[in-house]
């Protein structure tokens, strides 16, 4: 059997071992629980073999949607004492034990891509999601929308939990109060590859603040210690946006309300712009300063559909640099730590939503080279949380959920004839 062959396999093998049924961990003993995007990844994987699944899967998630709309970030289906925090830090005041904030709504997009590989069967399950996916971007528009700009009240809300984005917003924090609390993340992997202390001791404390008002989506939204425009989220909505559209169109339902979201995130894109690095970057509302960051949510114009060519420039002389995808953060910053989780580490799925979006604006060449180089960290290194994108070291998790996803849905066709670089 060929090497390609055993990679298929033991990718579906990584997604059969988190398969809890209903739902799939992202990996064992770190994230024992139902991650909201991790989930969405998830089914994306089991859709290339098993569409019932697949739609399982979205099925569970929006098992726990909130009656305001939201979908909370983690969903504790059982206890698991191996990770912290859990659902008695959170409170969340949904149907299901939860976190009390979300995650990127990759879900329409993914779940769109899942309906095109089996209308027939999807049409029944699209019918029932639509309203609900609907309803959780009501609540972005609603509640983490302002100026324009698409904006997290926490770290773990943007899923790029330690990026050096967050930085400035976060030492404006002082973390006074934190109850005492024990990390159970760094027993499982080593710490030099997770978020320091500093930055645990404000996103408990940012817990503590959310659990105090209840999770009043009002209140915070006015009174968050914490709220920064981030680019991926941003993009990732305006993206989600423009697919639900789409799946509504085909429905035959009235879709000028999403029209309505799209223009008023595309416009509000621009204000992304940060002049004085010449790239999309994150904007501190409450501190009104840009982060200066060059990251890899900066590349993720193309996927919210934006044709934006000042972005290759960076992009070039970034790819230059690494050999296994586009690094999390600028390899030339001081800030960058080939290792530290979202401070420089390579990571699959935004290699995938990147090139997803460099393909369709027919940068080819670049899409391509970006899909060889991540097929080239699984296929050498396995199924990691993340990559080191200088020498593709493993790095973080193991058995990984979306890294399999990614390769059964993108990474194992290598297509286009650019290699590596
Ligand atoms: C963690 O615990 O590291 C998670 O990223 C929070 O979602």
């Amino acid at each position: 059997m060929s090497l390609q062959n055993n990679i298929n396999l033991d990718a579906k093998k990584i997604l059969l071992i988190n398969d809890k049924g209903n739902y799939t961990i992202p990996t064992d003993g770190l994230y024992p629980f139902q991650w909201n995007w991790d989930s969405a990844f998830a089914a994306y994987g089991f859709a290339q073999f098993d569409i019932p699944r697949a739609w399982k899967e979205l099925e569970t998630l929006f098992s726990a949607q909130w009656n305001n709309g939201m979908v909370p970030h983690i969903i504790y289906h059982q206890i698991d004492d191996s990770y912290f925090p859990g659902p008695n830090i959170w409170k969340g005041i949904g149907p299901i034990p939860s976190s009390g904030i979300t995650q990127p709504p990759v879900v329409a997009s993914l779940m769109k891509k899942i309906w095109e590989l089996d209308t027939n069967y999807g049409n029944e399950q699209i019918r029932l999601l639509f309203p609900k996916v609907l309803k959780w971007h009501r609540w972005f528009m609603q509640w983490r929308f302002q100026e324009g700009l698409v904006f997290i009240n926490h770290p773990w809300e943007a899923g790029r939990d330690n990026a050096p984005d967050w930085d400035s917003a976060l030492a404006a924090i002082n973390p006074a109060g934190v109850a005492p609390y024990k990390r159970r993340d760094t027993e499982h992997v080593n710490p030099l590859m997770r978020p320091t202390k500093s930055d645990y001791d404000r996103y408990i404390w940012l817990v503590q603040q959310g659990r105090e008002c209840k999770w009043n989506a009002d209140w915070l939204r006015k009174n968050s210690s914490f709220k920064v425009a981030d680019p991926a989220m941003h993009f990732i909505l305006l993206r989600a946006n423009r697919d639900l559209r789409l799946i509504g169109i085909n429905l035959e339902e009235d879709i000028s309300e999403i029209d309505s979201w799209i223009a008023s995130l595309e416009k509000g894109a621009s204000k992304l712009w940060n002049a004085s690095i010449s790239s999309y970057d994150s904007f501190d509302l409450l501190n009104f300063n840009f982060a200066g960051s060059i990251s890899s949510a900066s590349f993720m114009c193309w996927y919210a559909g934006l044709y934006d060519k000042r972005m290759l420039t960076h992009y070039d002389r970034i790819m230059k640099k690494v050999k296994y995808g586009m690094p999390s953060y600028d390899p030339e910053s001081k800030r960058f730590d080939r290792k530290r989780y979202w401070r420089g580490p390579s990571w699959a799925i935004m290699n995938m939503l990147i090139g997803f979006g460099l393909e369709e604006v027919g940068e080819l060449k670049r899409a391509s080279l970006l899909k060889a180089q991540t097929n080239r960290a699984i296929s050498e290194n396995g199924f990691a949380e993340y990559f080191d994108p200088i020498d593709g070291s493993p790095a973080g998790g193991n058995t990984f959920t979306w890294t399999a996803a990614v390769w059964l849905g993108w990474a194992k066709t290598m297509g286009g004839a650019n290699g590596f670089n």
